[in-house]
């Protein structure tokens, strides 16, 4: 499909080499229901093959990242539906995207609104951002992700105390335990720093940075030595193409790369 038939999301191209997704359920505090997440896998299939993106932004409205999975339109779902359904499957396609996503995060991030900023590669929070995984406020725990990535970016006694509470937590406290990158200062746009950053990113070489996006989310799947050898080896790969070649000839020769993306 189109982009200009999306009804929940937006599509737009910020600056060169970025592409912008900008949820926009703003009645429903963008609540992720199917509709809107077969969009944004849609968005970045087309994403994905177009040679002019270099990475992508991902954001909300200034009140609501997303404020979770659609509660609405999960609640009289039973057992044998999600369970033979794979219910939640579809959200990992954005996991598997190999271009950069930066989530820029303004207002509530709850549940798969926090899931879903912690499936992207950098998250940038504005001093508005709260985050939380508020499901066991509804009888149930954490489906996409909440249990797992939390805990790799916060630490078990952190993780717990925010799953098993659903209490929220506050932009600060995101930026001091390494879940966000950083916050920005008030005043100051998340969507603007978000799309410098990928600007940034996008005027590099795009397969060493799809290479550099693989050797760091190996560090989350592999053993240090399993990860230390497979980043040596995308290292060694690198060699094989033209963008290494460009990139250390224009340095001994005090130029700036031209990257040929090959
Ligand atoms: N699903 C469906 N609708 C939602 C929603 C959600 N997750 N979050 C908000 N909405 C809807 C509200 O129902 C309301 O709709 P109506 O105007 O039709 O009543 C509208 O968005 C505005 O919301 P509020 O009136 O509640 O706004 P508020 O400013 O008073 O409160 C809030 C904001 C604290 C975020 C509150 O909306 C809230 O608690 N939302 C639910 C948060 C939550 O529990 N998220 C986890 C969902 S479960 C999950 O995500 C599972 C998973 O792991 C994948």
């Amino acid at each position: 499909s189109s982009t200009s038939d999306f009804t929940s999301i937006l599509v737009s191209s910020p600056a060169p080499g970025v592409s912008q997704i900008t949820l926009n359920r703003p009645k429903a505090l963008n609540a992720l229901n199917s509709t809107l997440f077969h969009e944004i896998n849609s968005a970045l299939r087309t994403l994905s093959t177009d040679d002019s993106v270099g990475a992508v932004v991902l954001t909300g409205s200034d009140k609501a990242f997303a404020a979770g999975a659609d509660i609405k339109e999960m609640k009289d779902k039973q057992f044998a539906e999600v369970y033979a359904g794979d219910f939640l499957a579809h959200w990992t396609e954005l996991s598997n995207f190999r271009k950069p996503i930066i989530a820029a995060v303004s207002g509530y991030a709850l549940g798969g609104g926090c899931e879903l900023a912690m499936m992207c590669d950098v998250i940038l929070a504005s001093p508005t951002a709260v985050f939380g995984q508020p499901e066991i406020n509804l009888g149930v725990i954490p489906g996409a992700g909440g249990t797992q990535r939390l805990t790799h970016a916060l630490g078990k006694s952190r993780a717990m105390e925010i799953v098993l509470t659903g209490r929220n937590f506050s932009a600060d406290e995101a930026s001091q335990w390494g879940l966000v990158s950083r916050v920005v200062p008030e005043g100051e746009s998340v969507v603007d720093e978000a799309v410098k950053v990928a600007g940034k990113i996008a005027s590099k070489s795009r397969i060493a940075v799809q290479a550099a996006k693989e050797g760091v989310n190996s560090a989350y799947e592999l053993s240090l030595a399993q990860g230390l050898h497979l980043e040596r080896r995308l290292f060694h790969q690198l060699f094989a193409t033209n963008d290494q070649k460009i990139g250390m000839k224009a340095f001994a020769e005090k130029q700036k790369p031209k990257w040929t993306h090959s």
